[in-house]
């Protein structure tokens, strides 16, 4: 029936749940940040790799783990007509391993560095930070074990949050073994847990049974305080692992790079080992924050703002070529969120580089002008010359009304007058760059513009 498929709608329609626009207001910060990635990437010697927005869902629901929020509960999936189940990528490292081993990439000299950029799926229940479609950038090295990698990786994000000016930036880090130190880590862990069931909520529960190391994520209170005396991974670590680790940290510290140890950070994507980490900002740099969160920095303390989600995530993901059937290829690599970026961005006042808007408004008077106008636009534009009108007004004040709104320094009477007799460009060379100089003119200065502009005049 057609009447079941009208949509609800409060007035007109609005974009679906957790979804947003990106407005042109807010286009310059993803430009900026797209700038800046695309400036590091280079120095790193990382390539753009872009991967399909939707995937075979078994990539996600093998790669990220069965029993992860994500695949449990987040994931858009379809099926297609020819009876393909497809998701929507919640994220993106599971496809860049896909495309390593489709291309053969695993044949061409290692490592192989790549990093991306856009939107992301997530069906979550909407909230601050939170988003159904989100965009991320990461960057993921393949082929390579050195820990030397992941804190040139922890360096990479940190060094792109700086480029954006966040002054407080708070870098967690932890291991969280590998399929020779977890499983026996999980044993104790699971234990420990089951000993102080009563003591857990039900989520924490059911996590035991089935992903313990996610009850250290738990927000409850009560889940907390079974958290404070649970066994540290970190103390049972294999020998490699924490070797591993111990150069990871000498790494960071020759990096100078301040981070803090977080024996509770697990991460929510299962493929992990070895390496993980996540960066957040402080109260400092944006406006809200907790008051407590707000005093411990005040008095100079390294917390960071509880209120906040982390802005980058990432690790170590040594088995994920081979969980997903190809051969195991070693990798490290993290994930920003870039509306959480944004958002401190605007919580902090940053000033971001506007598009340039042009600063003469070519104006016409009656239809022969307005043709020529038209042309003349073209030419302007030819020589780079920016420009705005108003074509589709005829009256002169409708016009200049139009001028004064677009912000114009100056108005250029077209054909119907004499071009630049009041005015005229003195540099031309780049409408980017945005310091074309307006200049009154003066005597010769026609013959210039002629020259210059190539502007036929009647
Ligand atoms: P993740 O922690 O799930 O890791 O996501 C990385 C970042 O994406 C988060 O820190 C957060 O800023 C942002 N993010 C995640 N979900 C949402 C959401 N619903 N709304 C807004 N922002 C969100 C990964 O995705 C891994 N693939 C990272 C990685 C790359 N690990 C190794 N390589």
């Amino acid at each position: 029936m057609i009447m079941d498929l009208k949509p609800k709608r409060k007035k007109g329609y609005q974009s679906p749940q957790g979804m947003h626009d990106i407005l042109p207001s807010e286009q310059g910060y993803f430009r900026k940040i797209y700038t800046v990635c695309e400036d590091i990437a280079q120095f790193y010697g990382f390539e753009k790799i872009d991967t399909p927005i939707a995937e075979i869902t078994e990539l996600f629901s093998k790669g990220i783990g069965i029993s992860t929020d994500i695949v449990e509960k987040q994931m858009y999936t379809f099926r297609t007509k020819g009876r393909d189940w497809l998701t929507l990528r919640p994220e993106g490292t599971a496809p860049v391993v896909r495309a390593f081993f489709e291309h053969g990439m695993q044949n061409l000299p290692q490592p192989i560095k790549l990093w991306y950029f856009g939107p992301f799926f997530r069906y979550e229940h909407p909230q601050a930070g939170r988003f159904r479609q989100f965009h991320q950038f990461g960057f993921e090295v393949l082929g390579e074990q050195s820990p030397a990698i992941d804190a040139q990786i922890v360096q990479i994000f940190y060094n792109i949050l700086k480029e954006l000016r966040f002054k407080k930036l708070i870098v967690e880090v932890n291991s969280i073994g590998d399929s020779q130190c977890r499983p026996y880590y999980k044993k104790l862990l699971v234990s420990y847990l089951k000993y102080r069931a009563d003591s857990l909520c039900a989520n924490c529960k059911r996590r035991v049974r089935e992903n313990p190391l996610r009850t250290f994520d738990c927000k409850e209170e009560k889940c907390q305080r079974v958290r404070a005396q649970a066994p540290q991974i970190i103390n049972h670590l294999c020998e490699e692992c924490h070797k591993h680790f111990r150069e990871f940290l000498e790494f960071l510290d020759e990096l100078e790079l301040p981070y803090s140890l977080n024996p509770y950070l697990v991460r929510g994507l299962d493929y992990y080992t070895k390496t993980v980490f996540e960066i957040f900002s402080t109260s400092a740099d944006g406006s809200g924050g907790s008051a407590e969160a707000q005093k411990k920095l005040s008095e100079g303390g390294e917390e960071r703002d509880l209120s906040k989600n982390a802005l980058i995530g990432g690790g170590r993901y040594d088995n994920l070529g081979k969980i997903l059937g190809n051969e195991r290829i070693p990798a490290c690599g993290g994930a920003a969120g870039i509306e959480r970026i944004v958002q401190v961005l605007k919580e902090k006042g940053s000033k971001i580089p506007q598009p340039h808007y042009p600063k003469i408004f070519l104006a016409q008077l009656g239809n022969l002008a307005k043709k020529k106008s038209l042309k003349l636009f073209e030419e302007f534009r030819k020589n780079r010359i920016l420009l705005s009108e108003s074509f589709g007004r005829d009256s002169l004040k409708a016009q200049l009304r139009s001028a004064d709104r677009s912000g114009v320094t100056h108005t250029h009477f077209g054909p119907k007058r004499s071009i630049g007799r009041d005015y005229y460009c003195e540099r031309y060379e780049n409408w980017h760059s945005g310091d074309d100089k307006i200049r009154k003119s003066g005597k010769g200065d026609e013959k210039k513009i002629k020259k210059i502009i190539r502007i036929p005049l009647e």
